[in-house]
């Protein structure tokens, strides 16, 4: 805990997603700090070391070696480096005593996940979590609440569209399989999966096709079908349709779908989360926070979760496998 109180954070890789966490901090920095970033790239520890006034460092190892001689302080880390870099962090920094919330996907491959989500039990009294963001978008979570009141009926389908157009991944980490585990399916698929998890129940994978653009890197879109399983789900045996892709028009929708109506969050048009009956008439559209909120309120909710022990909605290891398997499922071919 940092003299002012706040929850002290170091983060560990900061490339791109790590501006959105270190955003999330800013905006709470009563509650929350950077005090730590680690990143062998010394232009990008230093820009968000500079920024947050933390201390940089070049490894864990030199960050764990500060800390255990009282150079560097941090109650938990954020590990925003590609997945295939996660695992022996995640073991050092348990083994230091620190908190760990790791970014999607829990790993490149199932058995890592495995392994890891074994991990993290021998460390009951540490926080461990997977940084499923879209948890936390008010619209998603007023989407479920709904749901669950009954609004739209009997749940019959759930769709979700995380697509973009971004040629440039070509040439970056995540399309070599070796690094990211695949392409736009473990990449944005496995956020579709978790929601799915979320709002719906442990997505089980029917069928997949997926659409290769670049010669030897991962997929470049996929159009996935999962059902929910009969045990364990909230709601059981339903259909979902989640749709991922690297080169088409940017799409960010998610829907729930009910014998009743259906409720549609569009992450471009932020603040709306729109009803429309079965029975026709004019949508409606309820105000909700914007999206842009989730990376914050993860923190949050990490850090109550440190110091109270409760969790919230923060996503499991063990969560983070059953995506992990719904995705291995179909393969990287
Ligand atoms: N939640 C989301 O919406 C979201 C969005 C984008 C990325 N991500 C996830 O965040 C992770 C990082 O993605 P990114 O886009 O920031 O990648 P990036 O390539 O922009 O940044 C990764 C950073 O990690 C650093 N790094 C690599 N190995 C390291 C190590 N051993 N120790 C410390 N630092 C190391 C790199 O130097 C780089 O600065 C990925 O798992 C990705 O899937 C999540």
């Amino acid at each position: 805990m940092a003299s002012n109180g706040a929850f002290k954070l170091a983060i560990i890789g900061a490339g791109g997603i790590s501006n959105a966490h270190a955003a999330g901090v800013k905006a709470n920095s009563q509650k929350l700090a950077i005090s730590a970033v680690i990143d062998p790239i010394p232009a990008n520890r230093t820009k968000l070391a500079t920024d947050h006034a933390a201390e940089q460092f070049d490894s864990v190892d030199s960050f764990l070696a500060a800390r255990a001689g009282g150079k560097a302080q941090a109650d938990g880390v954020v590990v925003c480096t590609p997945p295939s870099a996660r695992i022996q962090i995640i073991e050092k920094c348990l083994k230091a005593g620190l908190h760990v919330l790791a970014e999607k996907p829990i790993a490149h491959h199932l058995a890592d996940a495995k392994k890891l989500a074994e991990m993290v039990q021998q460390y009951p009294k540490l926080v461990t979590a997977l940084a499923y963001c879209h948890r936390f978008t008010p619209g998603v979570v007023e989407m479920k609440k709904l749901t669950a009141g009954g609004k739209i009926g009997k749940l019959t389908r759930f769709e979700n569209c995380f697509a973009t157009y971004f040629p440039a991944l070509r040439e970056k980490w995540m399309s070599d399989p070796a690094v990211s585990g695949g392409g736009s399916f473990i990449d944005t698929g496995c956020h579709s999966l978790d929601l799915f998890l979320f709002l719906v129940g442990t997505p089980k994978m029917q069928a997949c096709v997926k659409e290769f653009a670049w010669e030897g890197r991962g997929e470049s879109s996929a159009t996935a079908i999962v059902k929910s399983a009969v045990q364990g789900s909230i709601y059981p045996g339903v259909g979902g349709v989640i749709l991922s892709g690297w080169m088409e028009p940017d799409r960010f929708t998610v829907s729930l779908v009910g014998t009743e109506g259906t409720l549609s969050y569009d992450y471009l048009k932020p603040t709306e989360l729109v009803f429309q009956s079965s029975r026709g008439g004019a949508a409606e559209v309820l105000t909700v926070e914007t999206h842009e909120v989730r990376f914050a309120k993860q923190l949050l909710a990490f850090a109550e979760a440190a110091q109270t022990g409760n969790r919230g909605v923060l996503a499991s290891f063990a969560e983070g496998v059953l995506t992990a398997e719904a995705v291995d499922a179909v393969g990287r071919g």
